[in-house]
């Protein structure tokens, strides 16, 4: 993976922790319900309400939940019903339903206790590998990782990691960076300051580098790129096609041609267009198969090329260069098949592709 500049690689790094340590003590965030106790239970219900909804949001669940099922065997006892409704607004349900499968695992398997180590927390419902970590250090005390969303963050700006975070292999760098700063003590503090790092100071956008303790050490701002990291998602790109219509009128006619029922636009009437010049704009190629185009159709008395524009589908942009061409004469010849000529009067009402609408009538 690819540094922006030589940072200290976490090998053995145990400033990290200590400058967040005492950033923690100092400016961090003591006073939130679930940190008063050491109840695996409450941490565990507030880590789970936690996981996609803010801590403004689910302070107020928390207690509710918390006056109704007071411990694990009475979440577990309660009919599945109650629990959703207690967890409406909070969104996400699959959470609410885990929670109270995770409930009756805790108590058939685990004898209405949670499990303290990582792995046995990680192999129940809802709770992942980073969840676990959280729980069996604030419940238990155990020298565990978290890589939550804003840990993420805060590792790929402090340590200047590249790459789309959600990334396999940037994913698995991150958890071997987490895993590489773990402090030898601490570990509450320390899981606690990341969060609230995170949380407060190194947020996703307006950061306020200021008042970080790590100022001076991160990379990211060394290096100004404090906004271009965590690497944003990679765009899709979009595969491009190009066409060229013909807009040919005859006195106040308009020359139509009725598109197959399948593909793009289906069962509509466009333009015509020249689909061997697909990606060919040199103008006296594009006029001489017009020409041919139209042989049999009328006499060409102007052709000029307009401005091109582009219309965007859900898979692909198709660049449409139209050509004007007026007609001196139609020949009258046998209507061809899915030709048919229409009053310019009368478009309002004709089954256009929208570009096309908005060429002909604007
Ligand atoms: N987000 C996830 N877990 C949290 C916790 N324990 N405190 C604050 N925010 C959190």
């Amino acid at each position: 993976m690819k540094r922006l500049i030589e940072s200290p690689q976490p090998e053995h790094d145990p400033e990290f922790s200590e400058r967040l340590i005492a950033w923690q003590k100092q400016h961090g965030r003591h006073q939130l319900p679930w940190q008063q106790t050491r109840d695996a239970y409450r941490i565990w219900l507030s880590e789970i309400m936690l996981q996609q909804t803010q801590v403004t949001t689910g302070v107020p669940y928390y207690h509710r939940f918390l006056q109704h099922f007071p411990d694990v065997g009475a979440l577990a006892a309660a009919p599945v019903e109650q629990v959703m409704s207690l967890w409406a607004g909070l969104g996400y349900y699959t959470r609410a339903r885990n929670l109270h499968r995770c409930a009756h695992l805790v108590v058939q398997q685990h004898g209405g206790k949670f499990p303290a180590d990582v792995d046995l927390l990680a192999a129940l419902p809802g709770i992942g590998q980073s969840t676990a970590a959280a729980i069996a250090a604030f419940a238990f005390g155990k020298r565990a990782a978290i890589l939550d969303g804003n840990v993420k963050r805060v590792l790929c700006r402090v340590f200047g990691i590249e790459g789309f975070p959600a990334q396999a292999a940037v994913e698995r760098q991150l958890w071997q960076c987490a895993e590489r700063l773990l402090p030898a003590r601490d570990i509450e503090s320390y899981n606690q300051g990341l969060m609230d790092l995170g949380a407060i100071v190194c947020t996703s956008t307006r950061p306020d580098c200021a008042r970080c303790p790590m100022q001076t050490r991160c990379v990211a701002y060394q290096s100004n790129r404090v906004s271009a990291l965590p690497t944003p998602r990679p765009k899709k790109i979009t595969p491009e096609r190009r066409t060229v219509m013909l807009w040919v009128m005859h006195e106040n006619q308009l020359l139509l041609e009725q598109r197959p029922p399948s593909g793009i636009w289906g069962g509509l009437q466009s333009l015509p267009e020249l689909e061997r010049l697909g990606g060919n704009h040199d103008a006296a190629d594009v006029y001489s198969e017009a020409r041919m185009a139209l042989a049999d159709i009328g006499e060409i008395e102007t052709i000029h090329e307009l401005p091109a524009f582009s219309h965007a589908f859900t898979h692909f942009r198709l660049h449409i260069t139209p050509i004007k061409i007026h007609l001196a004469h139609r020949y009258d010849v046998a209507a061809q098949a899915a030709y048919q000529w229409r009053s310019i009067d009368a478009l309002a009402t004709a089954a256009l592709p929208t570009p096309v609408r908005k060429l002909l009538i604007g």
